[in-house]
């Protein structure tokens, strides 16, 4: 099947979604077009050529004197770093009274990082408004959930939901839109600084009030999907609902996540508008998300931006790889397409409880991780430490002396390296024949409800992104309306919400062949987190799975699993299955537990044609889900990418332009030695093609087919 662009298939299955599940009153979709380049009054300039991988930093030369800039730009240039992110906190100095513009000192610095071939990432300052202007509109300040105003002096204090803010962030993006839209040396814009915080003020109540009732057009429409006859919760008054705050209606609080997707989307949308009518279109625009967050649909926001990336931080502990491969693969699936780490640790944080540093090469191991999951960059946060402000302990690549930090020195490593492999990569992303489904309404709707204070939505998808991305070498993380059909495999962990439009998507795979897996809490609820009135997971994929959910269980203590699937351990949720079709199979039940489950199939599958659909009705341990997964990419026929490897090592591949390239990185602190299903070279060190290839400790390689 051919690929439909995301936001072409997006609108056509939101569109799809909607009239199929919903009834005549019910609720229209309030999605917005993506926007469309604009011509610009001057012709574009050419742009330079992109290096193939980029090596950047975060620089703040507002920061500091500009007689200092060639020092840092000369030691960047030394390290290989190729871009900068520069001016997302720097309003104060672009605009420091009101209408009153400078870009000069930003246009002298993006001209002297040219000449020490470093390319400009332009930020929009927007997290961080200069005073005047929270002294001049102290209505746009956020009103917290007590409903204190923030105040001056830390950064995101402004509300994206404010129209007077909105119109001050629309005119500096403006500005530098018309001033740096046609640099040669300027490739893309970031957005603000990773979206955050919500505003509850008396505005905002009724943006939302009205947002509610563009949806639901009538209060019965609403009162009834939202079952508000309970607790007497009934609204007569568009005016009188309130933004849930704590405990409140399921459907309410749902709504509100929604809503505040849709405004987040619109301050954006207004900077990207702003920026496109004067900027050249080989300028990219993005955002840089946070990995798991989730206060906002990604999805929706992304469809805005050319390009998804992402600030990667450990914080406390060192690296896990699995969880970390998880959100490149979650954030490459936002535009399903290559991405950017926009901001990565050097070495060590300073907001964690303990700020300790990655070990030495531990920088290294994570950025060909990045790249190996699709990211096309790698930029550190930061270059160097301002000497005052609120971050002064962050860990940096030059210290507060000036000179390079002993990190310097790993970076200038991985510096070389991406000049020396990068045309290799050119053209080339991630490919997987296995996807994992990842929808915000399930999370929210499980996070508001979890019945279990131990089911972490992270934890639990992780649970089977861990195996199925150790044995396939290759995972998409993809929302549930994604195209499918290339898939053999694709897995939702927990699809709470699950509507007939997404039911009937699923279904259309399975009946194409492919291996549908659900797992515990799915098909339970509908668009508007009501219980669906039937049997998870709901009736359209519950007839193709010939068997359904009789009673779920919120586990105070693990319940023994034994089959054909694996042994080991149901904890904190445990569903008791049923099957209702002579040939659907149970492949794990439970062992002696609360008397409920005891005995009762805990996982089932069922052939349809050529396909298969299997429920998994607990959160299993690791040991039964290794086996689990081991069983599902047999009977999909999923192959990993390279063949077994040792365990610590993983193996990454990306493909195209006629290009296949592995990406080895050896975890352990302990040789390595990987067998390879053919001779390759590898291109890092040199030398000549093998069958196989010993890493030593946090060693990578990059393996090309023998010519
Ligand atoms: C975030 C922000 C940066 C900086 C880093 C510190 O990612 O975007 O401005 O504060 O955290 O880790």
């Amino acid at each position: 099947m051919k690929r439909l662009s995301f936001p072409a298939f997006w609108a056509v299955f939101c569109c799809a979604v909607i009239s199929l599940g919903a009834q005549a009153s019910s609720p229209s979709p309030a999605q917005k077009p993506p926007v469309q380049p604009q011509a610009s009054a001057t012709a574009p300039s050419p742009g330079p050529a992109l290096p193939r991988l980029i090596l950047g930093a975060a620089w703040y030369p507002e920061q500091w004197p500009e007689a200092r800039w060639e020092e840092d730009l000369t030691l960047m240039q030394a390290a290989g770093i190729r871009m900068v992110r520069v001016a997302e906190f720097a309003w104060s100095r672009m605009e420091s009274q009101e209408g009153k513009f400078d870009f000069a000192w930003l246009e002298r610095a993006v001209a002297l990082a040219a000449r020490h071939d470093i390319l400009v990432v332009l930020g929009t300052p927007t997290a961080a408004p200069p005073a005047w202007l929270t002294q001049k509109y102290p209505e746009t300040l956020v009103i917290d959930e007590n409903g204190r105003r923030a105040t001056h002096g830390n950064r995101q204090q402004c509300s994206l939901t404010s129209v007077r803010y909105r119109e001050l962030a629309r005119r500096i993006a403006e500005g530098m839109a018309q001033r740096f839209g046609h640099n040669p040396h300027v490739i893309g814009w970031q957005i603000d600084n990773e979206y955050g915080p919500v505003s509850y003020d008396e505005d905002t109540r009724r943006q939302f009030q009205q947002w509610l009732k563009a949806r639901y057009k009538t209060l019965d429409s609403l009162n009834q999907h939202w079952t508000t006859s309970y607790w007497s919760e009934t609204y007569d008054n568009w005016q009188e609902i309130p933004i849930p705050v704590g405990e409140h209606n399921p459907g309410l609080k749902l709504e509100w996540q929604r809503f505040i997707t849709d405004s987040f989307r619109d301050f954006n949308h207004n900077q990207v508008t702003a920026i496109r009518a004067h900027a050249d279109p080989r300028q990219f625009i993005t955002h840089n998300f946070m990995g798991w967050y989730d206060v906002f649909d990604h999805y929706i926001l992304s469809a805005d931006l050319d390009l998804a990336s992402w600030d990667d931080y450990v914080g406390t502990g060192h690296l896990n790889p699995a969880s970390n491969a998880l959100l490149h693969d979650l954030t490459r699936g936002f535009k399903r397409k290559n991405f950017w780490v926009m901001e990565t640790q050097p070495g060590s944080v300073n907001w964690a409880p303990v700020n300790n540093s990655l070990d030495r090469g531990e920088v290294r191991d994570m950025a060909w991780e990045a790249i190996g999951h699709g990211a096309d960059a790698v930029s550190y946060w930061q270059w160097r430490s301002a000497l005052g402000g609120q971050e002064e302990y962050h860990g940096t690549l030059v210290g507060a002396d000036g000179k390079p930090v002993p990190l310097y020195e790993e970076i200038v490593q991985i510096g070389k390296e991406f000049a020396k492999v990068g045309e290799n990569l050119r053209g080339t992303s991630p490919a997987a024949a296995t996807a994992l489904l990842q929808d915000y309404d399930s999370r929210w709707a499980i996070q508001f409800q979890k019945h279990n204070q131990d089911f972490d939505t992270f934890a639990h998808f992780r649970s089977y992104y861990r195996p199925l991305q150790a044995l396939t070498q290759a995972v998409d993380v993809v929302h549930p309306s994604a195209p499918l059909a290339s898939y053999r495999l694709v897995v939702a962990p927990h699809l709470n919400v699950l509507p007939d439009g997404v039911a009937n998507h699923l279904r259309e795979f399975v009946q194409g062949g492919g291996h549908l897996v659900l797992g515990p809490r799915s098909g339970m609820k509908d668009a508007y987190n009501a219980l669906l009135p039937s049997r998870q997971p709901g009736t359209i994929l519950g007839n193709l799975l010939g068997g359904d959910v009789r009673q779920f269980y919120a586990l105070e203590k693990p319940a023994p699993v034994s089959g054909q699937g694996g042994e080991g351990e149901a904890k904190i949720w445990a569903e008791m299955l049923e099957t209702t079709a002579p040939d659907a199979d149970v492949l794990v039940r439970y062992g002696k537990s609360n008397g409920w489950l005891d005995g009762q199939p805990a996982v089932i599958t069922r052939r349809v044609g050529a396909g298969r659909i299997t429920y998994i009705g607990a959160w299993l341990d690791d040991k039964t889900m290794d086996s689990l997964a081991a069983w599902m990419i047999q009977v999909s026929q999923v192959k990993p990418a390279l063949g077994a490897a040792p365990e610590g090592v993983e193996v990454c591949r990306r493909v195209g332009s006629g290009k296949e390239v592995f990406i080895v990185i050896n975890h352990t602190t302990e040789p390595q030695t990987i067998s390879l299903p053919r001779p390759m070279r590898e291109a890092l060190r040199g030398g000549d093609a093998a069958s196989s290839i010993t890493l030593p400790p946090r060693e990578v390689g990059v393996l090309l087919p023998a010519e």
